[in-house]
């Protein structure tokens, strides 16, 4: 049960965090700089000015020689943060019924492509196989395969080691689509891309678990001269240091990017989540299948939650680029708004309501009676208080889903709901 062998390395009393910003233990610091980023970068401000938290994000995070995600495992006790998948198994083993359930009700079409955004570990794929696994007799014959959307060649193999025992095979070459393949421990074909674009088109269940609050974002703040956006720039007391300026005038991004009737203050907007969500609407519209965006975020009230953690703390945004995780609440309403109505939405709603709605307890009950002692018990409890206490995980996180708008005239007519989305929002 990997739970235990989870639950037991967080046992240790090693400090966690998780990316919302809560933690609940503390700290181990690990001390790094990145000379080389904060050059890169200020390089690049001296040459042309001031660069947008976007480019600030997009370098520190994905730069293809030393960006944050391209280098490092920054998952788990020993890493920076942790995630849900990674604390219990009963996590993705209910994303997994999801899928199955979604498949069905969609009319259990005769290919089933599972797609994960920004997979980490590889954890929820494999737990959510595990449940496929399982569920081979509902499944019958269906052509199942799996596809991993992952930036960082550091991750995908990590991922490779825990899906395929390493089975894959690498192809060199930036242009190639499909950078490595292989087949996973229980005989499925595995595929890595770096973007979404390259995934083959077909009936696809999409899974995006932390993934939209990683993508860069843009900052604005209200002035009386009208809207800026927030910059970052060197500072000029300090030249080996960064810091926030306001743009002397409005940008292509504030001009573009605010809504009509905005009333916030300070506003932040990922245009790449944005993306994101409609290439998924036109997919799931044109070939079938669902989303599942699974974060911590808001519907469209918060203002400044731009962060950075490193060795489970809180980390200074513009400290040391490059070495820590940066990342921002996830703007529901505007993820809802960029499907332009072409596809139904439900959500976002609490993790706890929805693995509650999902059978979380059920489940719990299952796992605890095949636990062989009561410290293997008390853990698998711990996860569970972790993924569900509103003061943790449980209110912090929320799901969202996108639907083919047949699936919505499907819910009316059948009152068939889908799983874990009790109280229907249709929009
Ligand atoms: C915060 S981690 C979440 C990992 C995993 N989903 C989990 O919950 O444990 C973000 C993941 O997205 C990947 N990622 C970040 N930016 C990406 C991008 N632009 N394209 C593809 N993958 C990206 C990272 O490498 C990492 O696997």
């Amino acid at each position: 049960m990997r739970t235990l062998s989870r639950l037991k390395r967080l046992a240790l009393e090693v400090p966690c965090m998780w990316r919302d910003g809560c933690c609940w233990n503390f700290s181990l610091r690990r001390l790094q700089s990145n000379m080389s980023m904060l050059k890169h970068l200020t390089s690049k401000i001296t040459a042309t000015g001031p660069i947008s938290v976007a480019e600030y994000m997009r370098e520190a995070l994905t730069n293809p020689v030393s960006g944050y995600y391209v280098k490092n495992d920054m998952l788990g006790v020993d890493g920076d943060f942790i995630t849900s998948p990674e604390i219990s198994q009963i996590f993705g083993e209910l994303l997994g019924v999801w899928c199955v359930s979604e498949w069905m009700a969609a009319g259990k079409s005769s290919e089933l492509q599972l797609v994960e955004l920004g997979p980490g570990r590889g954890s929820l794929t494999s737990d959510i196989l595990r449940v496929f696994s399982q569920l081979k007799a509902v499944l019958g014959k269906v052509d199942l395969s799996v596809h991993l959307v992952e930036i960082s060649p550091k991750l995908s193999q990590v991922q490779a080691d825990c899906l395929t025992a390493d089975q894959t095979q690498v192809f060199d070459g930036d242009d190639v689509p499909v950078y490595r393949s292989g087949t996973t421990n229980t005989g499925l074909p595995v595929y890595w891309y770096r973007q979404i674009d390259d995934v083959p088109r077909g009936f696809s269940v999409f899974i995006a678990h932390e993934f939209i609050d990683a993508l860069p974002i843009h900052k604005f703040q209200r002035t009386e001269k009208g809207w800026r956006e927030v910059m970052v720039d060197i500072d000029s007391e300090q030249p080996d240091k960064l810091r926030f300026v306001l743009s002397r005038g409005p940008t292509l991004a504030s001009s573009t990017l605010i809504q009509d009737g905005e009333k916030r203050h300070h506003v932040e907007v990922c245009p790449d989540g944005g993306v994101i969500v409609q290439k998924l609407s036109n997919r799931i519209t044109e070939d079938g299948g669902a989303a599942l965006i699974a974060d911590y975020g808001h519907d469209g009230t918060k203002t400044d939650t731009f962060r950075g953690f490193k060795g489970h703390q809180l980390h200074n945004v513009l400290e040391a680029p490059g070495t820590a995780d940066l990342t921002a609440d996830v703007d529901f309403s505007y993820l809802r708004k960029m499907t332009e109505g072409h596809v139904t939405c439900l959500g976002p709603i609490t993790q706890q309501s929805f693995l509650k709605n999902m059978g979380i307890d059920t489940r719990l009950q299952i796992l605890l009676r095949s636990c062989p002692d009561s410290s293997s018990r008390a853990q698998l409890m711990h996860g569970y208080d972790i993924l569900m206490n509103p003061e943790k995980m449980g209110h912090r996180f929320h799901f969202f889903s996108v639907l083919s708008r047949s699936r919505l005239a499907a819910i009316k007519a059948t009152l068939l709901p889908v799983a874990g989305f009790s109280e229907l929002r249709l929009h």
